[in-house]
């Protein structure tokens, strides 16, 4: 299992870089990325929020069967409309805030062996899809909302941790 880095690790900041080298310790990575997202009851899990600066990430939805890996990706086509929906991550855990993102995508990308696919995306999958894109280039979703919204999430994880750590020290 890797550790989930959060809100405030400067990880989470950084724009990843391309990957070159599609060998088994990038499969092992793939592998730990979906047991960490599953532990963790998430949906998607993008390489910098377990500590790796490398453009890579991973869905997995289960209800819709949906599984999987996007290397190098880049979004290459979205639509006009939009939809705004309710969105949380793995890097601030308990909040969630409306977000609005395009409705599909078309997305560029490889998978762990290096074999490049395109494909179009809607519903949850879409919206994954970009959120975790947005963590390549060290954006999370608060980035999205108005300034007095960005800060009033801000707060409300710091109060969070803050709980939390106190639960920590009693147990
Ligand atoms: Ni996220």
């Amino acid at each position: 299992m890797l550790d989930i880095y959060k809100l405030g690790d400067s990880v989470l900041r950084e724009k990843c870089e391309k990957i070159t080298v599609f060998d088994n310790s990038l499969r092992l990575l793939e592998e730990a990325m979906y047991e960490t997202m599953a532990e963790a009851d998430g949906v998607g899990l993008a390489g910098p929020q377990v500590g790796v600066t490398k453009r890579i990430f991973v869905i997995e939805i289960p209800s819709e069967g949906i599984k999987k890996t996007f290397i190098n990706p880049e979004i290459i086509e979205t639509s006009v409309d939009t939809v705004t929906a309710p969105e949380g991550c793995l890097s601030l855990p308990g909040l969630e805030h409306e977000v609005t993102r395009n409705s599909s995508v078309t997305v560029y990308a490889q998978d762990v062996n290096g074999k490049a696919f395109t494909l179009k995306a809607d519903g949850l999958f879409a919206r994954a899809i970009q959120h975790e894109n947005d963590h390549l280039n060290g954006v999370l979703y608060i980035d999205h909302l108005d300034e007095s919204e960005k800060q009033h999430m801000e707060a409300l994880y710091a109060k969070k941790q803050k709980a939390r750590r106190k639960a920590a020290r009693r147990g």
